[in-house]
């Protein structure tokens, strides 16, 4: 069990972003976690493609983008010229799920599909073999900082099952509400990448505490 960690840089401090995501990749991490907000589908609003593709000319991470937007279809091949390799938009956004799907693959991005916490992972059974990457969400999606939703952890069994089940290779990721008490919990029920905002960038020093998270997950690969 090889458990990778996504910061998320929603809790970053833009004015030194740059510094910050060279100190979460010298601690550990293996992807840049990037939230992709309209104020429409999440009640908040981020950044475009714009941003993404300059701050992709500063990191070696494998930017991994989560689109909280409707009509995603509208948008994937911007963020995917902007250089995200991961594409994940919400089967709750969009009509045509399995068609975009193919499409992200298409154009040479991982392709990633999320569900909210009201979904159930039932709902992914007839696209098992169209994604390559899953996001369960242990929190509503919008904000940082939220508490996670202990069902989170079914979930995750869930996908695991759905996974094997279908003879499917997609990873699984768990974004909301993880921290340094709970990452082994998650890690545990089947988790193959953690998404964490608050509890690395509102620490003094979000390389160290990256590191302290790597820590704890090779430990718990460990026993
Ligand atoms: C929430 C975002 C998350 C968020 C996680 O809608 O999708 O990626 O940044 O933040 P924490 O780890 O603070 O819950
Ligand atoms: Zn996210």
């Amino acid at each position: 069990m090889d458990v990778k960690i996504a910061p998320s840089i929603l809790s970053a401090d833009f004015g030194r972003i740059v510094e910050q995501i060279g100190q979460v990749e010298r601690n550990g991490a293996s992807y840049v976690h990037l939230d992709v907000m309209d104020g429409v589908f999440v009640p908040n609003i981020t950044w475009g493609p714009k941003v993404i593709a300059d701050l992709r000319k500063r990191t070696k991470l494998v930017f991994d983008c989560h689109l909280m937007i409707v009509d995603p279809e509208r948008y994937v091949d911007r963020f995917r010229e902007a250089g995200a390799e991961i594409i994940t938009f919400h089967l709750e956004a969009t009509t045509h799920a399995q068609r975009l799907l193919g499409h992200i693959r298409s154009i040479g991005a991982k392709a990633g599909i999320s569900i909210c916490p009201q979904t159930p992972v039932a709902m992914l059974e007839d696209l098992a073999g169209d994604f390559d990457w899953v996001l369960i969400m242990s929190v509503n999606p919008g904000f940082g900082g939220q508490r996670f939703i202990p069902h989170a952890l079914e979930k995750i069994r869930e996908a695991r099952e759905l996974r094997e089940r279908s003879h499917a290779k997609f990873e699984i990721e768990v974004d909301g509400g993880i921290s340094l008490e709970n990452v082994r919990s998650v890690a545990a029920a089947g988790a193959d990448v953690v998404v964490i905002g608050s509890a690395i960038f509102d620490t003094p020093d979000c390389g160290r505490t990256t590191k302290q998270f790597r820590e704890l997950l090779d430990g718990a690969s460990a026993t």
